[in-house]
């Protein structure tokens, strides 16, 4: 594709208009909105993170056994059969890595711990090999004064555990947990102070036990998202069971961290959700029920028991006996075993009511929820990255673990945006729409801790592009950019990595957009199939956020692009002909795609 028509004199002088434009806007806006970094609490840190299936790649190597994700990708259920065999290969490159991380200034990174790594069989003999790698990893991120925050378990249950006795569904898991905890906190708990025992226990049910699109794949008819067949499970049992042995297990770690480490090692521990924010569609009612009833479902699941020692009244009333019980030893062991709650946030999600589900004798966690998703819920892949820049989503969260879970310490473990590569393989090195995503989501934090939040920490998801659980490699969150199609997986900096460096080192954030001029950089394109009354292939594209929401006419090869305002344009323009939307390739109106 490349511009056809080209007049250079009009692209200049257009171009030398817009740097007057902004330049002019910018310099207004921010003598009046003028946050650094120096306005968040002392001790306050940021950072990025990653996960370990997601990033190292050398799944087989040096003694490391598969996990449930690589079974998962390695029998092509992945998209695009994509798997995590070499992913951003940060198992041969941390050292390349740490040093981008220093750069860019930096305080903490958030890694995880591959169990299988460490712990082939899940159970028994440590990999000194394993050993060695996370104490390399810790030690370079040390020797630049980063703080490791460090995760221990990240979704990549050993293999080994799912084929001895169905991993999580057992009770058995929360001794294996236990011992494999153990192991992290007296080889890295010297070093380590901020751990996480496990990463969205309030989501892997759902993927991996009630629709079965995610690993280990169970699920029961009528249940299963799209065409997953089901083969084995039960999706109105076994999510809640599953949650259960997390829950748990979570809870014995805590207590062998705090009985055995933590005087010592004077480090923190606690657990990290997935923290949508569910908000009711209209004003009735039955749908403000309804979203403060997803929110038990959701974040409640584990928030209810952590602090008050059993589960949300409204989810033991609509799961009944389907719901574990917690006994009154284990209720007292849950009950505050943490020291701080992560979150990861992403934006909200507009419910209504749905009371028709109660009904029904068969429900899985979605029937018992009773709520109809007005925008799509987790598993939905496109719809879900389309977001809506909701920062009003975090501060609602923040609010709600403040005045419903006794103001807990928070870190807000991941927040970030994706975008879809260009077919062509070219770089994408202008995202200011990720830059101002964040900055938005950075600046509600701060509110929030003005109004008396205690969220202790940020980080963007992901530091680097990454293997995504959902999307692969078809959606790209990083700062950095990795070349997924190079042997050497080369990095490559963002506009957004320094944007965030420039945060980070003491500058300005950069005022918020306010006018729809500078506003809604966030386009998606979707390829449509040609149909009827169309010749050709089109895209179509959209922009979600405020206040310049809009659909783009069907652009077609070979002709020009028409719809939604000229800045618009510009960035669809500039991201069908696989080009930053710097100034060297901002669209004229006239000018065709070929
Ligand atoms: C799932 O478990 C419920 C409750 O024990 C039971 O009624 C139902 O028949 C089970 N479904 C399947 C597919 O096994
Ligand atoms: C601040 O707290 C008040 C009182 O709880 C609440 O109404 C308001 O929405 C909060 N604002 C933010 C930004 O969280």
């Amino acid at each position: 594709m490349e511009l056809t028509r080209g007049d250079s004199l009009r692209r200049v002088l257009r171009a030398v208009s817009l740097i007057l434009a902004s330049t002019v806007l910018s310099e207004v806006v921010s003598a009046a909105a003028a946050t650094t970094r120096a306005d968040f609490p002392e001790g306050f840190v940021f950072g990025a993170g990653t996960s370990a299936y997601q990033v190292e790649g050398a799944w087989a190597e040096d003694g490391k056994k598969a996990s449930v994700w690589d079974t998962f990708t390695h029998n092509g259920y992945s998209i695009d059969h994509a798997t995590g065999d070499v992913a951003a290969d940060q198992y041969h490159k941390y050292k390349e890595d740490v040093k981008l991380m220093h750069d860019m200034g930096l305080d903490a990174y958030r890694f995880s711990i591959a169990w299988s790594r460490l712990i082939p069989d899940g159970r028994g003999a440590v990999n000194p090999k394993g050993l060695e790698y996370y104490n390399n990893l810790i030690n370079e991120l040390l020797s630049y004064g980063i703080q490791p925050h460090a995760t221990i378990y990240h979704f990549d249950l050993p293999q080994a555990l799912q084929d001895e006795y169905n991993g999580l569904l057992s009770p058995r898991i929360i001794d294996d947990f236990t011992a494999y905890a153990d192991v992290c906190f007296s080889s890295f708990g010297d070093r380590v102070q901020h751990w996480t025992t496990v990463n969205e226990p309030n989501i892997e049910p759902i993927g991996g036990y009630d629709q079965g699109y995610l690993p280990p794949r169970r699920c029961s008819y009528p249940f299963g998202f799209d065409a997953v067949p089901c083969t084995g499970g039960n999706s109105t049992t076994e999510p809640y069971i599953v949650a259960h042995h997390l829950l748990l297990a979570h809870a014995s770690a805590v207590s062998l961290y705090k009985r055995k480490y933590q005087a010592e090692q004077r480090g923190q521990i606690g657990l990290t959700l997935l923290a949508y924010w569910y908000e009711s569609e209209t004003e009735k009612p039955e749908d403000r029920e309804a979203a403060a009833r997803a929110n038990d479902f959701s974040i409640g699941w584990f928030m209810h028991p952590l602090v008050y020692g059993d589960y949300p009244p409204v989810m033991r009333r609509n799961v009944g006996s389907r719901l574990p019980e917690l006994t009154p030893d284990e209720s007292a062991r849950v009950r505050g075993s943490f020291d701080f709650v992560g979150i990861n946030q992403y934006g909200a999600i507009l419910v209504e009511a749905d009371l028709s589900q109660l009904k029904r004798e068969l429900r899985d966690y979605y029937g018992d929820t009773a709520a109809k998703f007005v925008t799509p819920p987790f598993q939905s892949s496109r719809e879900q990255l389309r977001s809506r820049e909701a920062p009003w989503g975090l501060s609602k969260m923040l609010e709600h673990l403040r005045t419903k879970y006794r103001n807990p310490p928070v870190v807000i473990y991941e927040n970030g945006v994706g975008h879809e590569p260009d077919p062509s393989g070219e770089f994408m090195y202008d995202d200011e729409f990720r830059a101002h995503f964040l900055q938005v989501y950075i600046e509600a934090a701060l509110s929030s801790i003005r109004n008396g939040s205690d969220v202790r920490g940020y980080f963007v998801w992901s530091f680097l592009d990454v293997f995504e659980i959902l999307f692969a490699y078809r959606f790209r969150f990083g700062l950095y950019g990795v070349d997924f199609g190079d042997e050497q997986r080369t990095r490559y900096a963002r506009s957004s990595a320094r944007w965030y460096a420039s945060f980070l080192h003491g500058g300005e954030l950069r005022p918020v957009a306010t006018s729809g001029d500078r506003a809604g950089f966030y386009s998606m394109m979707d390829e449509q199939a040609p149909g009827p009354g169309r010749k050709s292939p089109c895209w179509q594209w959209q922009i979600e956020s405020t206040p310049d929401r809009g659909k783009g006419d069907c652009i077609r090869v070979g002709e020009p692009i028409s719809g939604g305002s000229e800045r618009l344009q510009e960035t669809v323009a500039a991201r069908l002909l696989g080009r930053s939307s710097g100034l060297d390739s901002i669209w004229c109106p006239g000018l065709s795609i070929e």
